[in-house]
């Protein structure tokens, strides 16, 4: 709570740099047949989901989803008591909901467009193809014993299987757990034995980037210490010739032999649906729980809003179904709304940095969803060869998973979009099941780095340091939700009191995000990032994000990352990591460029300690930064640097330590 404070405070600091921002107006290609239309619109929509808000979620519930039978009351329960519940008395599958009710209308058309590691690729599963594969996994799995309210561990690579393992279990009433599959074999041991799951599935190998990730071997140094997994059922992605032991089933043949029909398990709302572990800022990792109904609704509505869903459309999000994003925007909101959803197995720099563009070009695709982080590392290349692609299919483009820097939402706007495309600054978290605060395409006027308003039925609030609500323009707090909303998650698994604490605790009767926002003159929500990585500085607080963003301003500067060090006078220093640009050349003077762009941007109290150029950042391979690494390198507590593991790119680890050592 001591950095809610804080961070008002240091509202008074920075806000008017972004209160000058000006808007960006709608733009004309989502313009025409948006499905809602300018600001008017949404005010009078935003406010009715508020204060109608059973009425509206009655309606949109039942809009987007089929119920095998409805529901009795829309919202029950509070924050305080923890036993938030919706649509409760009302019955339905996800998996049929995804699947068997668009089979009548569209049963042959595409649901799945699955784009390997290597170009080009490309497989297609229509809606009928979808249900007998789903169907087949879903029959093996109940023959292994997997019942409704099981618990399923999920360890694959990005085939087109994955999304059917995960409906599969929607459709037999068992519990998916995906575990990202370049997650190390502890991490994978740690969320089997939380989730106590007693089948695995998973493949023998994978294919990324054109390196091979030796998936059936990590699953079998986690097995051995899984007490409850009787079976690995084992995908041949690349029929590499692995090791078998009697726990392990080759799925080759077991899916040939099973019936392609399996009865979808009517659920009541409130049953689980899947868990999905994620990090806190303290403690092991959490496996957070969602539940059938109100996340199915919540997963629809906001892709069916935010990206402008019309049928025709060529949907891709290239995430990975190891994340939250994966499962609502690529899996759940589109097949929801029966749309045609890409899945991407590969890289945006394999084979180079052009595959991106050629896969918007060859699959005329219309709404185009990545990370901030894959964007600054395409801004890094020249644009003559994006140039070369047909990139006039994309209507809108979304971003998510960490705060976009005004630069590389230029970038994004006027070298992808062409100025002709709406994007959308998607901010949600594992914890929010879908969107919480987003620009909604041809509707929200846009301004660069700014993730704007709430999503229907979102009421936001910002909190100062003594816990109070802080209303209002132009101020800056902790950014929480004041209701209830259907997409939420109800506990952490095995830990109601934990999950109690983390999201209840710190404002009684709020959802507490971890983030910081600055609220501008016009409403508008700027996320700061996340209020456990303020520095304190001389007193002053300082989010990381606002210096990262003053550096990347810097034409030079491609990326960077800041974390607080100890220091003897100021109690923490500031240390910027920085990744110039292929056309830079380090130099003392261009190190000392960009500590004054720091001073002259946010203040004097901000001028750097240290700036390290180095050729990358240590990131998880779903592109988040570890902070963690790079403050225990700068504190040169280098033998205390923990899992690594997890790093797209461990080696750059030994890069910074040097970088560090000559800097100190
Ligand atoms: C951050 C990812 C700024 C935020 C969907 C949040 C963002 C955390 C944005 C959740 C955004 C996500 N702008 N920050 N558009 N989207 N974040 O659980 O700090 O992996 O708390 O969910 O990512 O990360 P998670």
């Amino acid at each position: 709570m001591a950095d809610a404070g804080s961070s008002a405070k240091r509202a008074k600091l920075a806000v008017d740099e972004r209160d000058e921002v000006a808007t960006v107006d709608v733009i004309a290609r989502v313009k025409s047949g948006a499905n809602i239309s300018g600001l008017d619109a949404y005010r009078a929509l935003y406010d009715s989901s508020l204060k109608d808000s059973d009425e509206f979620w009655r309606e949109h519930a039942t809009r987007f989803v089929s119920w095998a039978r409805t529901f009795d009351e829309v919202c029950g329960g509070t924050f305080a008591d923890g036993d938030v519940r919706w649509f409760a008395g009302g019955k339905l599958n996800v998996c049929y909901n995804c699947v068997d009710r668009h089979i009548p209308t569209k049963g042959d058309e595409v649901a799945i467009v699955h784009e390997g590691d290597e170009v080009g690729s490309v497989t297609t599963y229509t809606y009928k193809d979808v249900q007998r594969e789903v169907s087949r996994i879903a029959n093996v799995l109940k023959s292994f014993g997997v019942r409704k309210g099981d618990n399923v561990a999920v360890y694959m690579p990005m085939m087109a299987e994955l999304a059917f393992v995960m409906l599969a279990c929607a459709r037999i009433g068992a519990v998916h757990s995906v575990v990202f599959a370049g997650f190390s074999s502890e991490s994978l041991r740690d969320r089997i034995n939380d989730a106590r799951c007693k089948v695995v599935v998973t493949a023998d190998e994978g294919r990324r980037g054109g390196r091979t990730i030796p998936l059936k071997h990590t699953v079998d140094m986690a097995v051995a210490m899984c007490p409850t997994v009787e079976a690995v059922l084992v995908y041949e992605r690349t029929h590499a010739d692995i090791k078998y032991s009697s726990k392990d089933h080759k799925l080759t043949p077991l899916l040939e032999a099973a019936r392609p029909f399996c009865p979808c398990e009517e659920m009541d709302a409130e049953d689980p649906l899947f868990l999905l572990y994620t990090s806190g800022s303290t403690g092991k990792p959490k496996g957070l729980l969602h539940t059938t109904g109100g996340y199915l609704v919540y997963a629809a509505i906001t892709h069916y809003f935010t990206f402008d869903y019309r049928p025709g459309d060529v949907y891709a999000c290239v995430a990975d179904c190891g994340w939250i994003t994966g499962h609502s925007y690529i899996v759940y909101g589109p097949l929801c709304n029966g749309a045609t959803t890409l899945m991407f197995e590969s890289t945006p720099l394999y084979p180079d940095h052009t595959r991106y563009w050629d896969l918007i070009q060859r699959h005329r695709i219309t709404q185009f969803y990545t990370a901030p982080t894959a964007i600054r590392s395409l801004m890094r290349f020249s644009n003559d060869a994006m140039a070369k692609f047909d990139l006039t299919s994309l209507r809108v483009l979304g971003t998510v998973g960490e705060p976009i820097n005004p630069e590389a939402w230029r970038w994004y706007y006027d070298f992808v979009g062409k100025r002709s495309c709406s994007i959308v600054d998607t901010y949600w978290q594992t914890e929010t099941g879908g969107h919480v605060v987003s620009p909604l395409p041809g509707c929200t006027p846009l301004k660069p780095g700014s993730a704007t308003l709430p999503f229907f039925g979102v009421e936001t609030a910002l909190m100062d340091g003594d816990g109070a609500e802080i209303t209002g323009n132009s101020v800056s707090g902790v950014l929480c939700i004041k209701r209830p909303w259907p997409g939420m998650a109800r506990t952490i698994n095995g830990d109601h009191a934990r999950f109690m604490v983390t999201y209840f605790g710190a404002y009684p009767g709020y959802y507490f995000t971890g983030d910081g926002a600055f609220r501008d003159k016009d409403g508008y929500i700027w996320i700061t990032g996340r209020v456990d990585d303020v520095l304190n500085v001389s007193g002053h607080r300082l989010g990381s994000a606002e210096i990262e963003s003053a550096l990347i301003e810097h034409e030079f500067v491609a990326e960077s990352a800041v974390i607080g060090c100890p220091h003897d006078t100021k109690g923490q220093g500031i240390c910027c990591y920085v990744v110039l640009t292929a056309d830079a050349v380090e130099s003392s003077d261009l190190l000392a460029e960009l500590r004054l762009q720091v001073r002259t941007t946010i203040g004097p109290f901000a001028t750097p300690d240290y700036i390290i150029a180095t050729p990358g950042l240590p990131k998880t391979r779903s592109g988040k930064i570890m902070r963690r690494v790079l403050r225990k390198i700068i504190a040169q507590e280098t033998d205390s640097l923990g899992d690594v593991s997890t790093l797209a790119d461990p080696s750059v680890v030994d890069i910074l330590i040097e970088k560090a050592n000559e800097a100190i």
